[in-house]
């Protein structure tokens, strides 16, 4: 992430903590943006993604633990990032305090997040099938929401004190894919994510709005949404 690279390029950052690190999608971004020595920790409540994330980076700490409540002192890390994963949390306001309260004054945070504006029908098939699992998802109870709009990232941003210093637009993926192995992983999601509504009465609409989707994946591809990356600072 080029523009990430360059805004800390000359910034004094010794400690890392990535929320909601998964298996380490944004970790690999981090071990790119900051120098080989940066004390990196990833969290995330959900242990199978940290076992994955734990093989691929050796010298990473990880630890479950939720958003919401992080289990660090106050005012210890250069740098807290969250990436994907603010469309996820039961409580956004708690864990970006949780964020503000255990960076340094005059550390960053750093927000990634997926957003509604897509550029064209690959990226438009990627968010059809989120939208589709996070249905999913809540039915379960699980908090998962539809992706925000680039706005209401900036409005849950400020309105939690957060002060913006910079923020861009990345693209996860370049250009659509067209990988077979891909799209057929994405049609085995959908008929997965179809056959968990089976019960419910929304199958008849959805099934009706995926009619195409395989048609479409061959047409247009798959490629992940723009997402929007804030950089804030914990003014004193
Ligand atoms: C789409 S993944 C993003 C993973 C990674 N950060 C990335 O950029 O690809 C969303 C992650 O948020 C995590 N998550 C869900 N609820 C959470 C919570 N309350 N606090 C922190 N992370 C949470 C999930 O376990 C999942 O790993």
């Amino acid at each position: 992430m080029k523009e990430l690279v360059n805004y800390f390029q000359n910034k004094k950052v010794s400690s890392v903590l990535d929320i909601g690190c998964g298996s380490g999608d944004f970790i690999n971004v981090l071990t790119t943006v900051f120098p080989e020595g940066t004390k990196i920790t990833g969290i995330d409540p959900f242990e199978e993604a940290l076992a994955e994330a734990r093989r691929k980076f050796p010298s990473v700490e990880f630890l479950q633990m939720g958003g919401e409540q992080i289990s660090f002192p106050d005012n210890c890390f250069d740098v807290v990032s969250i990436s994907f994963a603010l469309h996820h949390l039961g409580d956004v306001s708690k864990t970006l305090s949780e964020m503000k309260r255990v960076v340094k004054p005059e550390g960053w945070l750093v927000i990634n997040e997926i957003v509604s504006e897509v550029q064209n029908e690959a990226q438009e098939n990627q968010k059809m099938l989120h939208h589709l699992k996070s249905l999913v998802d809540r039915l379960k109870g699980i908090p998962h929401r539809e992706t925000y709009s680039t706005a209401e990232v900036l409005e849950i941003i400020r309105s939690n004190g957060i002060s913006v210093e910079h923020s861009f637009t990345d693209l996860k993926m370049s250009k659509p894919s067209f990988d077979p192995e891909l799209l057929e992983q994405r049609t085995n999601q959908l008929n997965e994510h179809l056959e968990e509504l089976k019960n419910h009465s929304s199958y008849e609409t959805k099934t009706s709005l995926f009619a195409d989707y395989e048609d479409r994946l061959e047409t247009y591809g798959f490629q992940i949404a723009p997402s929007i990356v804030v950089i804030g600072r914990k003014k004193v």
